[in-house]
């Protein structure tokens, strides 16, 4: 029952769960299978998408008609309730799959992140970052990214999963970083001066115009501030965790050489898959790799085009990035599309070539 909850919540493929294997011989039995999935407590306040919630029950109640004399009734309430329901606003069907592969890598690898400054760029919903956080003890995490609603949800997500509870040291850090001399205002005036490519998430795509600054919901709990033209956003029940709102197309070098002062290692996951983005990630990646010590950085990839991987590969060299394919294996923690190819990439910088 349990793996059939972790399935649900992460929303895996129906063709992939296999159904036939349920106990469900009598109401109680399906009573306990809808109160672990579609009435889990946390699916009434988290609930998968309508319509994968749709096809769950679907099927279930399929399932359970070919094996029982009887359908528990709730069954057909909680389906037909969702038939007159649509998906709306922002809808995630999934998460990456090259997150939730570096999310179980992360979680096997606290020697390469506790105590140190951790930096994620295109966080997105945050899994990766908030694994390293409860599992590796970083003495600093930094989640990024420039979609104002992804944004939102990430914070969202930080502040239910990130807590006193998890957080090793609730003491403010202090950046060494000046704060004075900008505001939101210019911020958000310079970057609309810019112009962007469209940014897909899975199913959603979003418009330029969400990448530029904007005032994230003061209502929650977090402490805001600009440092140049980056909206930096701290945890107030963990001030080791922040986010910033860094657009890597907008940033200016010396933002990013400020700012990563005291950055030890770099993630990403699923940044590579536009061409368009490459070489504004690449320099951002370049800047904070060559600005300190034995910086290194980790970027997971589904890989979906070669002509993509081969330009980011191109675009490192060009800018004397040190690159290496680790050969990973890690622990199976989440269930995701295991026959898509994710590859792991780790970058330094190359000396010699800058
Ligand atoms: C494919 S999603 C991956 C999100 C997350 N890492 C994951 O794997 O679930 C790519 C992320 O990069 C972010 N992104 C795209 N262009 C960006 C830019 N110019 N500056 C900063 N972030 C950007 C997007 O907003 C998005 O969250």
């Amino acid at each position: 029952m349990f793996n059939l909850t972790k399935q649900y919540f992460v929303m895996y493929p129906l063709r992939y769960i296999n159904m036939d294997e349920l106990l469900i011989t009598d109401l109680t039995q399906q009573k306990n299978l809808l109160l672990a999935t579609v009435q889990h407590p946390l699916s009434i306040h988290y609930p998968p998408s309508v319509s994968y919630r749709k096809y769950f029950l679907k099927s279930l109640i399929s399932q359970i008609e070919k094996k029982c004399d009887e359908v528990l009734d709730d069954l057909y309430t909680e389906y037909t309730t969702l038939l007159s329901k649509e998906d709306s606003g922002l809808c995630f069907k999934s998460y990456f799959l090259a997150a939730l592969f570096l999310a179980e890598w992360v979680s096997e690898k606290r020697d390469l992140f506790g105590d140190k400054h951790v930096l994620e760029l295109g966080s997105g919903l945050g899994l990766t970052g908030i694994t390293v956080c409860r599992q590796c003890h970083p003495s600093r995490f930094t989640f990024s990214d420039c979609h104002i609603r992804v944004l939102s949800l990430l914070k969202q997500n930080i502040a239910r999963n990130i807590s006193t509870a998890t957080c090793s040291n609730t003491e403010p850090h202090s950046p060494s970083l000046n704060t004075a001399n900008s505001d939101l205002d210019e911020a958000y005036e310079e970057s609309q001066k810019r112009k962007q490519p469209e940014a897909k998430i899975g199913d959603s795509s979003f418009s330029s115009e969400d990448c530029h600054m904007k005032k994230l919901n003061e209502a929650e709990p977090w402490c805001e501030k600009i440092i140049d033209n980056v909206c930096i956003f701290t945890n107030v029940d963990c001030s080791q965790t922040e986010v910033w709102q860094l657009n890597w197309e907008i940033a200016r070098d010396s933002t990013i050489l400020r700012l990563s002062s005291d950055v030890d290692v770099i993630l990403a996951a699923d940044v590579v898959y536009d061409e368009s983005i490459i070489p504004p990630l690449v320099r951002i990646l370049s800047i904070i790799l060559h600005g300190g010590n034995k910086r290194e950085a980790y970027v997971a990839s589904t890989i979906r085009n070669k002509k993509t991987r081969d330009s980011f590969i191109g675009a490192l060299e060009l800018a004397s990035v040190s690159w290496e394919v680790l050969s990973t294996s890690a622990k199976m923690i989440f269930y995701y599309d295991r026959s898509v190819p994710v590859e792991m990439i780790k970058l330094t910088a190359d000396d010699k070539g800058h």
